[in-house]
């Protein structure tokens, strides 16, 4: 262990020197940690696949290995030191996956709908705890690929409705795939949900488009050349706006996947809603009741929550559950309205309202069924007047107090006509966003009453709008970006950042919430060149921190030949990774 007074290998309790900002090509650590990569893009995660070949890869093996553009990460328990590492591949980067003239669009295309999805992954802590190793594929009967072919199953309201019927899904309730899936949560029963984020760049066309759907296919951004960098539609017609106008209205859901149960059938849960979902955090109330808070990622767009109208069951079994399965399945859906209470107290602050859209047999939106409320979630909070937010992601219940975390993470276009600057957007033209802390009253997650307060205007400290939560601000870290949340076991907020607009890169940060050091941003660390931070997850034993190294050499001019990067530096390329932080 490690000698020095307040160093620890607990995460949540230990103190260490915060990462400066730089630009390192690498993931930087505080002093006196170190890190592992502990699966990278293209690693083998099913039985058959081969090891990865930049310069022969095929949608077969694609589907058997570790997709790319790691996103959400989930790590959940097995047995002893055996653990199922759960990720997101949100999204690919095909000007930095294929070699220039090797491959046909079409193979590009191909392999591109394999590699997303989700993998599920065994690893097992090593024995010297901090670092993970993948368990050997032979050995390793839970791990499975979920791609952009995955047979999913759709329940809740909307399942089988006219909108969701496709010439090769006529019961409207089977669907092939999932995309864009960003952030995530574990729930209480073992499950992990995924975000199905900007699913409009995977639909367009050379035709018409349906005008029955202009004001639907409008509000999510969907449109004839939305997928001008992608053109599935070449290589798949159901991602055709005009041969199928319906398969658009499949994604843009919160999917639930078993980890446990590698034979089980993904679900896409209508009852929370379609719109750009970044993730969907669940907790349960003290009634029982399971709540899940969600963001829409986009310039104005909203908070929503979920409460189930069921209770959870905690006799159940992570391997046998049942009725906690059917818990997204009915209850009422929820968007949000912040009122402030005015600046003369210093801070940005006031109350809020959870306003009623619909339950799963009624509507509360004059003009809108259960299922259009469901199926065009936007178009129906737009009518309740909720409050534009800048790009709600990552929206966390913190497990020790109960309070709930939101990352905005920038707006450019506050402060124009449409999106004037309030007490809880304060900074037009929002470049590095903010954390907003949300404390429903009493304590009560079903309730429809909170207060709010925005704990971190981010920026460089010395940057007068800045606020850290009330911290000196000499003493904390510059952050920019706030994209994914997460928490320790001492309640300490852990937050990584997608797009530092400073000037350096991106980067893991812990947070103190209560007491004389709450707001005392520190970096712990920072990400190689272009990639974004993703995860992260503070293990449950509070030894390790995984975060997911997304995008790594994405930056403008960036090709396979010439990249920005060659993190992890095994290759000439640079390839996404899930990383272990941990005391070195
Ligand atoms: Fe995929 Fe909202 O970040
Ligand atoms: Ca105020
Ligand atoms: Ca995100
Ligand atoms: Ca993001």
């Amino acid at each position: 262990a490690p000698a020095g007074a307040g160093l620890s290998r607990n995460l949540g309790a230990t103190q260490f020197s915060p990462v400066p900002p730089n630009t390192h090509d690498d993931v930087t650590t505080a002093d006196g940690f170190t890190s592992d990569v502990v699966i990278r893009w293209g690693d083998p995660v099913v039985a058959g696949a081969p090891g990865f070949d930049a310069d022969n890869q095929t949608p077969e093996s694609a589907a058997k290995q570790f997709g790319y553009n790691n996103d959400y990460v989930g790590v959940l328990p097995l047995a002893g030191r055996r653990h199922l590492l759960v990720t997101n591949h949100e999204y690919t980067n095909e000007e930095l996956m294929f070699p220039a003239g090797r491959y046909s669009d079409d193979a590009k295309r191909k392999i591109a709908i394999q590699s997303h999805g989700l993998s599920v992954v065994e690893i097992v802590r090593d024995p010297e705890p901090g670092g993970y190793t993948v368990r050997p594929v032979g050995k390793a009967p839970y791990n499975r690929r979920i791609t952009g072919t995955t047979p999913f199953t759709v329940d809740g309201p909307a399942a089988g409705d006219a909108r969701l019927r496709t010439a090769a899904d006529p019961t409207g309730k089977k669907v092939l795939g999932t995309f864009n899936n960003c952030a995530g949560g574990t729930t209480p029963w073992g499950t992990v949900l995924s975000g199905e984020e900007n699913f409009n760049q995977y639909f367009g066309t050379d035709g018409a488009l349906d005008t029955r759907y202009t004001a639907s296919y409008a509000r999510l951004g969907i449109s004839r050349t939305g997928d001008s960098s992608r053109k599935w539609r070449l290589s798949d017609p159901r991602f055709d706006l005009t041969t199928e106008p319906h398969e658009v209205f499949r994604f843009g859901w919160v999917v639930e996947v078993d980890p446990y149960d590698p034979t089980s059938t993904p679900v896409k849960h209508t009852m929370l809603g379609r719109f750009k979902h970044e993730g969907a955090n669940v907790t349960i109330s003290r009634g029982g009741h399971a709540v899940a808070y969600m963001g829409d990622d986009e310039r104005g767009d909203y908070l929503y929550k979920f409460v189930s109208a069921e209770r959870f069951d905690p006799t159940e079994t992570q391997q046998a559950k049942k009725h906690n399965m059917t818990l997204l399945t009915k209850g009422t859906l929820y968007v949000a309205r912040l009122t402030g209470d005015g600046a003369a107290d210093g801070v940005h602050d006031g109350t809020g309202e959870w306003i009623r859209l619909t339950t799963d047999t009624e509507s509360f939106v004059p003009g809108m069924s259960v299922v259009d409320v469901l199926i065009d979630t936007r178009l129906a909070a737009d009518k309740v007047a909720p409050t534009k937010m800048d790009r709600p992601e990552d929206v966390e219940p913190n497990p020790v107090s109960g309070k709930i975390y939101a990352a905005l993470t920038n707006n450019t276009n506050r402060g124009n006509s449409a999106i004037p600057v309030d007490e809880a957007n304060p900074v037009a033209g929002n470049k590095h966003g903010y954390v907003l802390e949300i404390t429903e009253n009493a304590g009560d997650h079903t309730g429809t009453a909170f207060t709010w307060l925005l704990l971190l205007v981010c920026g460089d400290p010395n940057d007068a709008a800045t606020y850290f939560g009330g911290f000196p601000k000499d003493q904390v870290s510059p952050i920019s970006c706030p994209d994914n949340v997460a928490f320790d076991r001492q309640g300490n907020l852990w937050i990584s950042t997608d797009g530092n607009a400073l000037g350096y890169h991106d980067g893991l940060f812990r947070v103190p919430l209560t007491g004389a050091k709450r707001g005392q941003v520190q970096q712990f660390l920072s990400m190689p060149t272009g990639a974004e931070t993703c995860g992260p997850l503070i293990s449950e034993d509070q030894l390790t921190a995984f975060v997911a190294v997304q995008h790594p050499g994405e930056k403008g001019g960036s090709t396979f030949e010439t990249p920005a990067s060659t993190w992890p530096h095994t290759d000439a390329f640079p390839r996404p990774s899930v990383v272990a932080a941990y005391r070195a």
